[in-house]
């Protein structure tokens, strides 16, 4: 109703103009809570932190505008939130103390197939899972090469990247936009052209919240084959696990793009994880000529459609492919996470050691990720995700804790093995994945006239973007020379003739 509207509150009462109160509320709102925490997906977020003094939750691009004008001009800023699963939580919650609003683009989900012309038009709110459902129903053999968990955003996904089974054949998620429609920081409504090519290039994967709120994504769609093959195999180190694992590091970047093989590395065993795009008679050879280490046999195969494949890689052999509409997510956990790129093979001996890490008491896990083929063909300068040719695979570290403790010992288990691993992964900089966001390689710094400095930006700026972060510190300073949008890991601007 109106009555949260009170008449100190200019910015409510701005907003309260254009959009309907029912998508507006404030702390003391009965549903506040319900609404911000429904897509925290990382407990220890809940409590100790800034939260927003507003929640918006637009269902057009005009309420999107109206937000963006009345938080102008009542000095208060906007965090955007797609699916909620940033690692650091930076879209609903701030590090430091902050009066800000959130726009929840939960309303925002539509996801419109054009199998004809192998196209789709997908809202930012909504999930992969959602948007793979409709490429799954509007049959044909098409697919998107996005990230593996259904209840990721579209939004944030598509803003740093995104990668999953499919990135070896197709790269990544933002390298198949092909248009996208954008509120920018003076609250215009842009499409590809009218925003300009240095800021199309930027929202494709380079912390798109630093540019606008993206409302929508138009998207190239892919073809799959009919059947695709799934398997699963885990060694563990007493079954030659360290074997498997070296010789995999040379192996998976280099085979033929159709066939993807990651690894779950966890306590003593390394766990092969694959999706092939074709049949197990047409797999079987391949395997033989190019990983025979593996041991990998007929009876290992799982032949299935590739949107079967959604739920059975991520959720399990029992889930169904109605699963992946499910936006709920288990809270029993929280979480830590970071990255690596690995450019050169590790040595054996060095995966003994790393086993010993995997062994000790309060370990996590590490996945990593094989690049090459199309993801690695692409110029490192063609979009702001600098991770291309020369790279092996990416490692991603994760430890849990369950959501009551502290983490302290997780948190340092990952910090000390983070140290450990520095001779053995990319350098100069040590690169990291934007989408796996990480405060501990950097923060802003909010310099004179309020706006983030680009230098300090540098420090983790370079890490997720190497030579790209100056590049995307002039598409800022073309879109929003002000810094209205930002957080602690936004592109700092750099005003060309400053
Ligand atoms: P969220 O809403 O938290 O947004 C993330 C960031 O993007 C924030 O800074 C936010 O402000 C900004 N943003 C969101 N929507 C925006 C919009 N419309 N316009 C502008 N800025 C916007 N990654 C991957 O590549 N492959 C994978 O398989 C996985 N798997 C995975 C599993 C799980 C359980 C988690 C928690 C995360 C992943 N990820 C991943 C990482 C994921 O891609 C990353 O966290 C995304 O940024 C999440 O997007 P959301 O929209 O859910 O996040």
């Amino acid at each position: 109703s109106a009555s949260i509207v009170s008449a100190d509150d200019s910015f409510l009462q701005c907003l309260s103009a254009s959009i309907p109160s029912q998508l507006l509320y404030t702390q003391s709102s009965p549903s506040y809570t319900s609404v911000l925490d429904a897509a925290v997906r990382n407990p220890k977020f809940l409590t100790n932190t800034t939260r927003p003094v507003w929640i918006i939750t637009p269902t057009n691009a005009s309420h999107v505008q109206a937000a963006v004008l009345c938080g102008r001009r009542n000095s208060v800023r906007l965090r955007i939130r797609s699916g909620g699963h940033d690692y650091e939580g930076l879209s609903y919650r701030s590090e430091r103390p902050e009066v800000f609003a959130v726009l929840d683009l939960v309303n925002v989900r539509s996801v419109r197939v054009d199998a004809q012309s192998g196209t789709a038009w997908v809202d930012s709110g909504a999930t992969l899972g959602e948007m793979y459902y409709a490429i799954g129903k509007a049959g044909g053999q098409i697919a998107f090469p996005g990230g593996l968990c259904p209840t990721v955003g579209v939004g944030g996904h598509f803003s740093g990247g995104g990668f999953g089974m499919l990135l070896r054949k197709y790269g990544l998620a933002a390298d198949n936009v092909i248009d996208a429609v954008l509120v920018d920081a003076k609250g215009r409504l842009l499409d590809k052209n009218s925003m300009g090519s240095d800021v199309f290039w930027a929202i494709r994967g380079g912390a798109g919240e630093s540019f606008g709120i993206v409302l929508s994504w138009k998207v190239k769609l892919v073809a799959v084959p009919p059947t695709v093959t799934v398997f699963n195999i885990p060694v563990t180190v007493n079954k030659g696990a360290i074997d498997v694992l070296t010789r995999w590091q040379a192996v998976a970047p280099a085979l033929p793009d159709d066939l993807f093989i990651r690894v779950l590395v966890q306590g003593q065993t390394a766990s092969f994880q694959s999706l092939y795009l074709g049949t197990c008679d047409a797999l079987l050879p391949v395997m033989r000529s190019r990983f025979p280490e593996l041991g990998m046999n007929r009876s290992d195969c799982k032949e299935m459609t590739w949107i079967k494949s959604v739920p059975y890689i991520y959720l399990g052999s029992s889930a169904t492919v109605e699963d992946i509409l499910n936006r709920t997510i288990s809270m029993d956990t929280s979480n830590k996470a970071t990255s690596d790129y690995v450019r050169q093979v590790i040595p054996k001996d060095v995966w003994t050691t790393i086993f010993g890490w995997l062994a000790r008491p309060n370990a996590g896990l590490m996945i990593l990720d094989p690049y090459g083929g199309q993801i690695g063909s692409v110029p490192e300068s063609a979009t702001p995700f600098p991770h291309r040719g020369g790279v092996l695979y990416n490692i991603q570290y994760m430890n849990f804790w369950s959501a009551g403790g502290s983490g302290d010992a997780q948190r340092a288990w990952i910090s000390d093995f983070y140290a450990f691993m520095a001779p053995h992964v990319s350098s100069s900089p040590r690169e990291a994945y934007a989408n796996y966001r990480d405060l501990d390689l950097g923060e802003n710094v909010v310099g004179a006239g309020g706006v983030s400095g680009y230098d300090a930006g540098k420090v983790w700026g370079e890490k997720y973007f190497r030579g790209n972060y100056q590049r995307l510190a002039m598409a800022k300073g073309q879109i929003d020379p002000d810094d209205y949008f930002r957080n602690e890991q936004s592109i700092p601007p750099l005003v060309s003739g400053k």
